[in-house]
């Protein structure tokens, strides 16, 4: 397994380009299921899990054409030539289930594998579920996977999402755009990946309203047309490497940085003492007279601030002045990054959904261990503010999320290497 090691390196300056977002593209992608037409991407973020969702989506019947080296990406289902998405494939990455809802509003049958676990919690999907059989779908859960099928097809219903489930939200919008009548879908997910996938389907043909509140209302229609869709800008990718400069020092500008996709997060890294420049080529950030001083958090579904960027901040705060509170209601278990924090010198105290930070003025390199994606990146950002070394290993959760980062971090003169290991 690789390991990616960084050396405190003092400021940081320069520019690190923006991909396109992973958690859109493992949307948009089964999104192609529900036409017989050719739906082209671009902008599309390099990353493990798009080809891990090639390779499901090729196991359905998908003609899968990848090019500009893995930016652009045509996906075409003339017929699907399987109505099942397997274990080997689902278990590796759990927004596999996304497939489940087209391919039940296409051929109104579908057997998915249960997507498992993860490491930050259970993540059921229970919500995807209930909200498609609202839709009529009928399911039996056997052998470790959904057997769903929708004899009559799907038919529009109202439906009240009991959360705001980003998933559950992507798989019933996708399945009533080919239902009979219309949908109406109450406490939906505002995420901006859900207006982007709303987007790519209304230039499919589908009849959408609401995207981006909490009622979308959808309009079913007989068939969907081809498209073609620029993937949205990642703004989890965004918010981490706008922590860069708050962490090392220095002044870094994002590239397609976009405020409104991250508005809550910027508030509250300019309460903590951040400067944040639109440009016009994307956001440019530095810490104000270079000190960041203690903020309280908690995450909440969009337009709060993002669970994915929870464990980010909390290297920062581990360096900041004075005690912060993080408060992580959106999973049950995403502190594993805390105890690897805490090797590193941190003062850090976890009890249930609650971590209290107690900045300290310097972390001190050390071997630490990532656990899930977005905490081995708080730990790459944690070394570039360390004395000494940090060598984080068990690094291909990164490769799931964010594309080039030994060299995009190199970009702006961290000190950082990934290295093979036996
Ligand atoms: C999406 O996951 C993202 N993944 C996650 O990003 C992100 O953290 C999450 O939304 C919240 O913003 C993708 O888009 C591929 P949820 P999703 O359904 O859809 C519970 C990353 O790092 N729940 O909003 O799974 C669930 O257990 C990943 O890029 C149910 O109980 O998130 C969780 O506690 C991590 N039953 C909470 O709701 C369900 O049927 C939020 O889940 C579905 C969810």
């Amino acid at each position: 397994m690789d390991s990616i090691i960084v050396k405190g390196n003092g400021p940081v300056h320069g520019q690190i380009p923006i991909a396109g977002a992973k958690n859109a593209a493992l949307t948009l992608m089964p999104a192609a299921l529900l036409t017989d037409q050719p739906v082209t991407f671009t902008n599309v973020p390099r990353l493990s899990d798009i080809k891990t969702t090639n390779e499901l989506l090729a196991s359905l019947g998908t003609e899968v054409t990848v090019s500009d080296e893995g930016q652009t990406i045509k996906l075409h289902t003339p017929e699907m030539t399987s109505d099942v998405a397997h274990y080997d494939i689902v278990r590796k990455m759990r927004a596999s289930i996304l497939v489940l809802g087209p391919m039940i509003a296409r051929n109104g049958v579908a057997a998915v594998s249960l997507p498992g676990g993860c490491a930050i919690g259970a993540r059921p999907v229970d919500l995807h579920l209930r909200g498609l059989e609202a839709l009529g779908a009928e399911f039996d859960l056997r052998d470790g996977y959904v057997h769903a099928k929708a004899p009559g097809g799907l038919k529009g219903a109202v439906y009240e999402l009991p959360f705001a489930s980003v998933g559950a939200t992507e798989n019933i919008l996708m399945a009533a755009t080919l239902a009979k009548g219309t949908t109406v879908l109450k406490n939906a997910a505002r995420e901006p990946e859900i207006v982007d996938l709303a987007d790519l389907l209304r230039s499919m043909g589908a009849k959408i309203t609401g995207d981006g509140s909490p009622d979308i209302t959808i309009e079913g229609v007989e068939t969907l047309g081809g498209a073609n869709h620029p993937v949205v800008t990642d703004r989890i990718e965004l918010g981490t490497y706008m922590l860069a400069p708050l962490i090392a020092g220095g002044e870094v500008e994002l590239l397609g940085g976009k405020r409104s996709l991250l508005e809550a997060f910027c508030q509250k890294l300019e309460e903590a003492g951040a400067e944040i420049t639109e440009t016009g080529a994307g956001l440019k950030v530095a810490a104000k007279n270079g000190r960041i001083h203690a903020v309280d958090v908690t995450t909440e579904p969009f337009p709060g601030f993002p669970t994915d960027l929870q464990a980010q901040m909390m290297a920062l705060l581990a360096t900041a002045d004075g005690t912060s509170v993080l408060e992580e209601k959106i999973f049950e278990n995403r502190f594993m990054h805390a105890p690897e924090l805490i090797r590193m010198g941190a003062q850090i105290e976890v009890h249930g959904g609650t971590a209290t930070v107690t900045g300290v003025d310097k972390l001190r390199g050390a071997p630490v261990m990532a656990t899930d994606l977005r905490a081995s990146v708080s730990l790459i950002l944690a070394g570039m503010a360390a004395e000494g070394e940090t060598i984080v290993s068990r690094v291909y959760h990164l490769d799931r999320g964010y594309e080039q980062v030994v060299r995009k971090f190199s970009g702006i003169g961290a000190i950082i290497e990934r290295v093979t290991n036996t």
